[in-house]
C-alpha cells in the first residue's frame, strides 16, 4: 500500500491554486443524469472520488468523455439501468446522489444499502423521507433500496429536513426539478456546493430559487438540457493550506480560492494570531508574524464552522500557546484522528463530541494512519512540523479528496514525498 513520508519542513512559503470542489462536482456530475444532451463541466478536479462517480455513471447509461484536463463531458442519451453497483456504492457514499435523478427521469432507482465509513452511521433516512414526500415508494429489499413512482411521476410537496443534510438536500433537489407542480425544502442545507448545484439546474432549465438559504423553492419543469458550467473552487483544500501556513508559520498566497466561503476559518485563524489578507479571489496567509495562542471551535452546518476543517484545525491547535476545546456537532465519529495525533507526541482528551486540546506540543514523527479524508491531511500538517519522519498509511483516503496534493504541497516547501510499498 502507498504511504506518504513527510519530513519536518520549517515553514511553508509561495502560492498555491485551489481546484474545483470535490463536493460540488459529485452532484453537479450526478445531475447531468437529468439531461439526455450533453453537459460540460468545467474545472473538474481529477480525483479518485470523480473517477468512481464517472463509473457509477457510466454503468447506468452515460457517455462520460475527458475532452481535457479537468473538463467532462456527460451525455446521457438513455439510462440502460437504474441500479447503481454494489461495488461502486461502496466504495463512496456520494453514490446514493444518483437516486433523486434516476427517479426523476425513469421513476425508479436502485441503491445498495450505503454503509456507514470511519466518521458515522451516515444514514440516508432524510433522503429517503425526501423522496417519499414526492410519491415515491420506498422499499427495502435484501441487497438494496428501491424508489419507485409506479409510473404517474413525482408530484411536488413541502419537506422538512429534520436536520440541514448536505446530500439529501441535493437528492431532494434533483428529483423535484421534473417533478409536478412546486416542492419547498425547509431547513434545507445552506452549503456553496447546494449553490453551485442549484446554478447548474437552473441553467439546465430548472426553475430554483432560495438556494443557499434554509428553504429552497423548485418548481417542477417538463424537460431539462444539456449546460456548461464551471465548479466552484474547494473551499476544504483552502482551509488545508491555510492551516498548512498556520501549522509552519510560513506565509502563503492561495488563489482561486472563495473567500466568503471560507470565513469561519479565516475568523478563528486571525482569533489564533494569524494575519490573513482576504482578496476577491485570493487570500495571503501569515502566520510568520509572531506568536499564535489558542481557541475554541464548535463544527456547525454551514455557514458555521466547517466539519471537514476540524480535524486539520485541532493538528494545529497542538502546536499553539494555551489549551483548546474543540466540539463536533455534525457526525457522531470525528475523532478518529486523536489517537494518531497523540501518538505522535499530542495531548488531547476526548470526552463524547468534546476534545480538549493541550497546546505547545512538541511533536515527534512516527508511523501513523489516515482514518478518513480530512484526518489524513491533518497527519500531514502535523508532519510537516513534527521532528522527524512521519510515515502515514492508508493514503487512500487522502488521494481521494484532494488533486495534485503531493505537489502542492512540494512547491511551497514540504518535504513530503509518496512510496509505493
Ligand atoms: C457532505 O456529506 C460532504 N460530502 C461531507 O464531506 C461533509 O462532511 C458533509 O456533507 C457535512 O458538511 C459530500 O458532499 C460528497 P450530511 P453528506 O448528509 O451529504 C446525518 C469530506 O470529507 N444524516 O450533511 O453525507 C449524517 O449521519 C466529506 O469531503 C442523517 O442522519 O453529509 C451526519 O451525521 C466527509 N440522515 C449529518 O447528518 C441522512 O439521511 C451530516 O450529513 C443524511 C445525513
Amino acid at each position: 500500500m502507498a504511504k506518504y513520508i513527510v519530513e519536518q519542513s520549517g515553514p511553508l512559503r509561495g502560492e498555491v491554486v485551489i481546484s474545483g470542489a470535490k463536493n460540488a462536482v459529485l452532484p453537479l456530475m450526478a445531475a447531468a443524469l437529468l439531461a439526455e444532451d450533453e453537459c460540460v463541466i468545467k474545472d473538474v478536479p481529477m480525483l479518485r472520488d470523480v473517477t468512481f462517480m464517472k463509473e457509477i455513471l457510466t454503468s447506468l447509461g452515460s457517455e462520460v468523455v475527458e475532452l481535457e484536463d479537468n473538463v467532462l463531458s456527460i451525455t446521457t442519451k438513455d439510462v440502460i439501468s437504474t441500479e447503481a453497483q454494489f461495488e461502486l456504492v461502496n466504495k463512496m457514499r456520494a453514490s446514493i446522489l444518483v437516486m433523486g435523478p434516476l427517479l426523476a427521469r425513469k421513476g425508479v432507482a436502485r441503491i445498495p444499502h450505503p454503509g456507514g465509513c470511519a466518521i458515522g452511521a451516515r444514514p440516508i433516512d432524510l433522503h429517503l423521507k425526501g423522496l417519499e414526500a414526492l410519491g415515491a415508494v420506498i422499499t427495502y429489499k435484501e441487497d438494496y433500496i428501491e424508489a419507485a413512482t409506479g409510473g404517474q411521476g413525482l408530484i411536488g410537496d413541502t419537506i422538512y429536513l429534520d436536520f440541514p443534510s448536505v446530500g439529501a438536500t441535493e437528492n431532494i433537489m434533483m428529483a423535484a426539478v421534473l417533478a409536478e407542480g412546486i416542492t419547498y425544502i425547509e431547513n434545507a442545507a445552506e452549503e456553496p456546493e447546494i449553490v453551485d448545484l442549484a446554478n447548474f439546474l437552473n441553467k439546465m432549465g430548472a426553475k430554483i430559487k432560495g438556494a443557499g438559504t434554509d428553504t429552497i423553492k423548485i418548481e417542477g419543469v417538463d424537460k431539462l438540457n444539456g449546460a456548461q458550467h464551471t465548479v466552484i473552487p474547494d473551499r476544504i483544500e483552502t482551509g488545508t493550506f491555510m492551516l498548512a501556513a498556520a501549522i509552519t508559520k510560513g506565509a502563503v498566497h492561495i488563489v482561486n480560492a472563495v473567500p466568503d466561503h471560507v470565513k469561519p476559518i479565516i475568523a478563528k485563524l486571525r482569533e489564533c494570531g494569524v494575519r490573513i489578507e482576504v482578496g476577491d479571489d485570493d487570500l495571503i496567509v501569515r502566520a510568520d508574524l509572531g506568536p499564535q495562542s489558542s481557541t475554541d471551535i464548535k463544527t456547525l452546518p454551514y455557514p458555521g464552522f466547517p466539519t471537514d476543517i476540524q480535524s486539520p484545525f485541532m493538528a494545529y491547535l497542538t502546536t499553539v500557546e494555551g489549551s483548546s476545546t474543540v466540539i463536533e456537532t455534525v457526525f457522531e465519529n470525528r475523532f478518529m484522528h486523536v489517537a494518531q495525533l497523540n501518538k505522535m507526541g499530542a495531548a488531547i482528551e476526548t470526552a463524547g463530541n468534546k476534545a480538549i486540546i493541550r497546546g505547545d506540543a512538541r511533536l515527534r514523527g512516527c508511523q501513523v494512519m489516515a482514518t478518513d479524508l480530512r484526518a489524513g491531511a491533518a497527519l500531514v500538517l502535523a508532519g510537516l512540523v513534527a521532528e522527524g519522519t512521519t510515515e502515514i498509511s492508508e493514503i487512500f483516503h487522502i488521494e481521494r479528496g484532494y488533486e495534485k496534493f503531493i505537489e502542492k504541497f512540494t512547491s511551497l516547501g514540504a518535504k513530503i514525498k509518496r512510496i509505493d510499498d
